[in-house]
């Protein structure tokens, strides 16, 4: 584990690359929200690209990946209670209670519409989840309520002025915070990949009904675009509380960083 400093006063305008990332870097990054970020999208529109992303996450194995990697951090707790923030659809809880019968997971997003679907769910029938709506910025809990939070490919989401306090807050409600999102890859990589991303993007508009692929392609770019780079999670963690010591896992593909509250 390592500890570092930052300036708060940087923060603000970190690029998502980090306080070093390239001119290439800087200019590969956007403030233009996802559909799911926006508040003039119908509910509706959302709930379908969260389903996309369910069912993407089911195929490629990624709740079971990530899974697994919440239950690591529960190793040797008996009874380990969870926050998953930015649940989105609760695949992910869902899998950390399939593999872990004693856990108990509170399941959250900031969407009401998301979490009145995960209520009305199987997860809404299990008695080990309950279903909340929560800003990661702004947590209604009592410090130390939980053993682990979990913040899954939701974190790019946040500014790097938000994404800090959510690191606060995790680490202040959790005695740990776990952050899974993606790895931002280096810039150059960034770049070809939207060159190749174009034609991908016409191939599969032609295959499928347009409004329906659109947007999940469409989030799917900005998300790289906002995604955060190793020296980016190390300053925001600097700007959150110097003390939080900052773990980076080997994880697939990833970005998987344990924040501790030291
Ligand atoms: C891409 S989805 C991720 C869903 C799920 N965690 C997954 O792994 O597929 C991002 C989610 O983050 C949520 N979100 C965005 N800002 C948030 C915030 N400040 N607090 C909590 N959730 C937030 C959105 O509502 C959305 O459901």
């Amino acid at each position: 584990m390592t500890r570092h400093t930052t300036d708060i006063e940087t923060i603000d305008s970190m690029p998502r690359g980090g306080p070093d990332a390239s001119w290439l870097d800087r200019h590969l990054q956007t403030s233009r929200p996802e559909y799911l970020d926006r508040d003039d999208v119908p509910s509706r529109r959302k709930q379908k690209i969260a389903a996309y992303l369910d069912r993407a996450g089911e195929r490629t194995g990624h709740h079971d990946y990530n899974a697994q990697l919440v239950v690591e951090q529960l190793f040797g707790i008996p009874n380990p209670r969870v926050l998953e923030l930015g649940a989105g659809h609760g695949g992910l809880s869902a899998r950390v209670l399939d593999l872990h019968p004693t856990a108990e997971v509170t399941v959250t997003d900031l969407d009401p519409a998301s979490v009145a679907d995960i209520e009305a769910g199987p997860l809404g029938h299990c008695p080990r989840a309950t279903a909340e709506v929560v800003d990661a910025t702004a947590i209604d809990a009592p410090d130390d309520s939980y053993d682990l939070v979990v913040f899954a490919m939701s974190f790019h989401h946040l500014p790097p002025s938000a994404a800090y306090r959510a690191i606060a807050e995790g680490t202040r409600v959790g005695k740990k915070l776990l952050v899974i999102d993606l790895k931002r890859p280096p810039a150059i990589v960034m770049a070809l990949a939207f060159l190749l991303f174009l034609p991908a993007a016409v191939f599969l508009l032609t295959q499928s009904s347009p409004s329906a692929v659109a947007p999940v392609l469409h989030d799917a770019y900005i998300s790289l675009l906002r995604s955060y780079s190793t020296s980016a999670f190390i300053a925001l963690v600097a700007a959150a509380d110097p003390t939080i010591a900052v773990e980076f896992l080997a994880a697939r593909r990833q970005a998987a960083v344990v924040y501790t509250k030291l």
